[in-house]
């Protein structure tokens, strides 16, 4: 009952958000890119994969890739799946995708001080981002998330490739964790909850021992700063300014989460 009170007032919080958003002239497009970016292109879908082992390595990697914590089990410490910062299946530009990434490997490390490959790369991300454990490199888990990946890669020049890689370029600031808390309880919270867990299977957790932990990527202030201000909120993305997204990044920044294991890394 309670649970179902707790489910009730977070759609109508978000019905809010949503209205919010509708009031405004601005496009409703979800993820959409400035006109100066590549195009993203449409969530993959892997429906039309032939059939066969491969197809259905592919299948399995798009699977792991959309809920990890469900089909990589093994491996995952937490409530998060690839899918969560690699938008669209990994395919959209300036949102961390892995789109002809494998193509750039080998590559220095400069984590781990020498050069690392691909795979050594999925498993950084298992362990920090998901919190979790290297899947070894000939791992069935491993080898359909790459046999993912590199189908998605396929067509992709290494020109576009480096044009959307990483995040977009913010400025370096000083976030403010007292005006975060302001603008996390107006704009995020509808969806991710006051307690920043989330809401399993709609909104990824964004603090606690389900989030990612203290050596993830995005534990960076600026590093999430830039995502935010390219995808949060993904009803009015782009609608936060460089400030805000530092100053929210900050307050989320001071909340506890696991720490990172170095036993469970290989650097
Ligand atoms: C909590 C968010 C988060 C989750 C979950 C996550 N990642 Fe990442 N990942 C990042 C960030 C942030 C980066 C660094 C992006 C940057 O700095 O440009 C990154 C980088 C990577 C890279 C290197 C990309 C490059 O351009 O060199 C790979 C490969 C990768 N992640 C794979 C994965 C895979 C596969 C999963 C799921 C098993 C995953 N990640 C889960 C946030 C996440
Ligand atoms: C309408 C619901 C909604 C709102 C509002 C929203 N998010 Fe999200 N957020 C999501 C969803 C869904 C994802 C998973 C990625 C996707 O599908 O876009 C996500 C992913 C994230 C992630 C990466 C995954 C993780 O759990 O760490 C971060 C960080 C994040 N949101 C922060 C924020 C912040 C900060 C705000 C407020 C400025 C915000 N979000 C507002 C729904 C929302």
């Amino acid at each position: 009952m309670k649970s179902h009170i707790a489910l009730l007032s977070m759609a109508l919080a978000l019905g809010a958000v949503l209205t919010g958003s509708l009031g405004n002239a601005a496009p409703q497009t979800a993820k959409q890119s400035p006109a100066t970016e590549p195009v993203a292109p449409q969530r993959p879908d892997v429906a039309g994969v032939g059939a066969g082992k491969q197809g259905d390595l592919i299948r399995q990697g798009k699977q792991i890739f959309d809920q990890t914590p469900i089909h990589a089990k093994a491996y995952v410490g937490n409530r998060l799946s690839c899918n969560d910062c690699h938008l669209q299946g990994g395919t959209e530009p300036k949102a961390a995708p892995l789109t002809g990434v494998p193509g750039l490997f080998p590559l220095y490390s400069e984590r781990a001080g020498r050069v690392i490959n691909f795979g050594e790369r999925v498993q950084e991300c298992f362990v920090r981002s998901e919190n979790g454990t290297a899947p070894p490199l000939d791992s069935p888990e491993m080898n359909a998330l790459l046999a993912y990946i590199e189908w998605i890669s396929q067509g992709v020049s290494k020109q576009e490739t480096l044009a959307g890689r990483g995040l977009v370029q913010v400025p370096l600031l000083t976030g403010n964790a007292d005006r975060g808390v302001v603008i996390y309880k107006q704009r995020c919270a509808a969806c991710h909850q006051d307690n920043g867990a989330g809401v399993p299977g709609a909104f990824p957790p964004l603090w606690g021992s389900d989030s990612y932990n203290d050596g993830a990527g995005m534990h960076k202030i600026p590093k999430m700063a830039a995502f935010l201000v390219k995808a949060m909120p993904p009803t009015q993305p782009g609608s936060l300014s460089p400030q805000e997204a530092y100053d929210v990044a900050a307050y989320i920044h001071g909340k506890p989460r696991a720490k990172f294991n170095p036993a469970n890394s290989k650097y």
